[in-house]
């Protein structure tokens, strides 16, 4: 065991790295060699400490596993143009990370552990930063009800678990979508707008669905007459109509995205005019209609940005420019490919900056 300041690491001693195509990673496949852990107990997190990625052992009975206490985020490090290594937008994820646990009645841990222990977790793997263009190392950070027992309550234990694994882009062509008219994800009062683990499985019959029927993936509505648009499959979504960026407006059935936060602040820096507002299928049928939708992406830590080129509105399908390269999306999306590998200025302050000794 070797102790890093308050964390306890002990490392592999067969790295796995050697074994990974970095000109094939894929998403979501490759998982680097060391997790860290903590646990809650008896009214506080403790054991923060750091081990070779690997199985964990536990019983049937946890409370995660029947009642849903799952939360989790989505984050992303970079290899800057010096060698250093650049996390994106620490903050921005642990103030949503505490708001998902919150929502989902799980304790919640200081800013000092969440950034500690992802900044020792990617010192430590830091090898496994893919540099290629559109790679990332991808962060993943969940809590877990781990008490066990299977009577109904809010438990009393947790773990908390960090993993990571470097990931290439997530789409590999723009998508066809259509506006899910039935389901939905969320509703007003639900838990749309924490990254909790229930909301991704309620979404996967819809989508099954729509795949079903040709589609990559829904827009889903707020379920109401006006079928207002709130999101893109697992992303926020945006459309240029008129040359105005239009989003919805946060509320608790849309993830405040850090990417789509990312995205307004950057469109404003390019002199891009945007509007947080409800956009229902009829205006968005007459848009697409007059010609007037130039662009629509969804936007999402994992995909950054993904182009739709077709929205299907109760059985009609329309067609959308791809985002050309001089396009609202391609502008925002090389902007910010920038800041986070330390081509252009980091005038947000959203990079934490890794230093790598060469
Ligand atoms: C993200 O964009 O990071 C997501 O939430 C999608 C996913 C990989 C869960």
């Amino acid at each position: 065991m070797v102790t890093s300041e308050t964390i306890q690491v002990k490392k592999t001693s067969k790295s796995r790295l050697s074994e990974v195509d970095f000109d094939n990673i894929g998403f979501g496949q490759i998982i680097s060699d060391h997790m860290l852990i903590s646990d809650y107990k008896d009214g506080e997190w403790s054991n923060l400490h750091i081990e070779p990625f690997g199985d964990l052992s536990f019983s049937p009975t946890i409370l995660a596993l029947h009642y849903g206490q799952i939360v989790f985020e989505g984050m992303k490090a970079f290899r800057t143009k010096g060698g250093n290594v650049s996390l994106f937008r620490i903050e921005k994820h642990y103030e949503r990370f505490i708001r998902s646990l919150e929502r989902m009645c799980m304790p919640v841990m200081s800013y000092r552990q969440f950034e500690e222990g992802l900044v020792n977790l990617i010192t430590l793997d830091q090898a496994w930063v893919p540099n290629g263009e559109g790679c990332a190392l991808y962060l993943r950070p969940f809590a877990f009800a781990s008490e066990e027992r299977f009577g109904v309550k809010i438990s009393s234990e947790y773990k908390y678990i960090v993993f990571s694994g470097p990931v290439g882009p997530y789409y590999s062509k723009p998508l066809r979508v259509k506006v899910e008219d039935h389901y939905v994800r969320a509703a007003r009062g639900g838990t749309g707008s924490a990254k909790c683990a229930g909301n991704y499985g309620a979404s996967f019959y819809p989508a099954h669905l729509a795949k079903m029927q040709g589609f990559d993936q829904v827009l889903w509505t707020d379920g109401s007459p006006e079928l207002n648009i709130e999101e893109s499959g697992t992303m926020n979504v945006m459309f240029v109509i008129d040359g105005v960026l239009v989003t919805p407006p946060l509320s608790d059935s849309i993830l405040d995205g850090v990417t789509r936060d990312s995205f307004l602040t950057l469109a404003h820096e390019l002199g891009i005019h945007t509007q947080q507002r409800s956009i229902g299928a009829v205006e968005l049928e007459s848009a697409l209609q007059k010609n007037i939708l130039q662009e629509a992406f969804g936007t999402g830590t994992a995909a950054v940005a993904g182009a739709i080129q077709s929205i299907d509105i109760k059985g009609k399908d329309y067609s959308i420019p791809v985002p050309g390269e001089n396009g609202v999306m391609n502008r925002i999306k090389n902007l910010l490919t920038d800041i986070r590998t330390g081509k252009a200025p980091d005038k947000y302050n959203w990079n934490t900056i890794i230093k790598i000794s060469q």
